[in-house]
């Protein structure tokens, strides 16, 4: 109870809408073991956040693969020299209308751009639109990560938090 309400204050005044249940759990001695030196590893401060953000992974894969809104980042290096690419990404990112939030474009050097395209929509959609992209000649590489949308992370709804900001 209390370390949910402290991380809810340090965390911008979010108020807590959902209680902090303790819960126990058995595990085999090697398996906890190596949970530690995993979590340990990763820089977790004690096992009860390494669970509860595999737990947050678990449930944003069925998000995913339920097709429910998420949000998406789409990484690509293309080759700034093959004809028409560009065109063909920005006719691309046109169709999909308001899925597509924002647009970062970066000159790595001669040869090679970066762009980041971050995207709003069902899971699938989001995959289908960076599979196009993917899939044009002179993308040469390239990764999209989907994730959750903010809603329901915490159970905190997101307009009854205290701190201000411009939406
Ligand atoms: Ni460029």
């Amino acid at each position: 109870m209390q370390e949910s309400l402290f991380s809810g204050l340090l965390a911008g005044g979010l108020r807590p809408m959902s209680q902090l249940s303790r819960t126990g759990v058995s595990l085999e001695d090697d398996l906890l073991q190596k949970f530690d030196r995993l979590i340990g590893k990763r820089g977790y401060k004690n096992r009860s956040e390494a669970i509860r953000d595999l737990i947050r992974e678990a449930l944003l894969a069925e998000t995913v693969d339920s097709n429910k809104p998420v949000v998406g980042t789409l990484t690509l290096v293309y080759d700034h020299h093959m004809p028409n690419l560009g065109e063909k990404l920005t006719a691309l990112q046109h169709s999909a209308g308001a899925m597509i939030l924002a647009t970062t474009h970066v000159h790595l050097d001669h040869n090679y751009c970066l762009e980041v395209v971050i995207m709003k929509g069902r899971s699938k959609e989001l995959q289908a639109i960076a599979d196009h992209m993917l899939a044009l000649r002179g993308v040469e590489l390239g990764k999209l990560v989907l994730t959750n949308s903010g809603k329901g992370l915490k159970g905190v709804d997101p307009h009854t938090h205290s701190h201000t900001h411009s939406h």
